[in-house]
């Protein structure tokens, strides 16, 4: 980990206590570094109709975008750990519009290695604009 994953660690570990998961009691954090190097974060929300919930992924890019951004080099995501957070396929999807990204799935305590992946590797063959512009 280096200091800009070592804020985005902070910035997701921060988040996630923002989670609102009365349900699952599974929270989450993300914290996305936009392409100008501002950190925009997102929790779990989720609702007393379960399937309406959103993960922290989706959260933090749905701000970042309404903030204005629309370029994210990378995501740190982070759960409760000890188990590293593999994002959902509908967040990849989500992610992907906004282009490939690193992907750094970490815990809290520093006991296991971060792991990373290009958005792209999680979810190759993604439904992107392109395929609208061809009808
Ligand atoms: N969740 C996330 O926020 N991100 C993930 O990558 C996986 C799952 C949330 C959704 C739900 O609120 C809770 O974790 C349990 O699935």
């Amino acid at each position: 980990m280096n200091e800009v994953d070592d804020a985005l660690l902070e910035a997701a570990l921060k988040a996630r206590l923002k989670a609102y998961a009365p349900y699952s009691n599974f929270y989450v954090g993300a914290a996305l570094l936009t392409e100008d190097g501002t950190i925009v974060t997102g929790a779990n929300v989720e609702n007393a109709s379960y399937p309406l919930g959103c993960c922290a992924e989706r959260t933090a890019v749905f701000a970042a975008v309404a903030q204005g951004y629309r370029k994210f080099t990378r995501i740190v995501i982070v759960g409760p750990g000890p188990q590293l957070i593999s994002p959902c396929g509908a967040c990849r999807q989500v992610l992907a519009e906004f282009g490939d990204l690193e992907v750094v799935m970490a815990e809290a305590q520093g006991r296991v290695v971060p792991r990373r992946m290009r958005l792209f590797e999680l979810l190759p063959l993604h439904f992107g604009q392109d395929a609208l512009h061809g009808v």
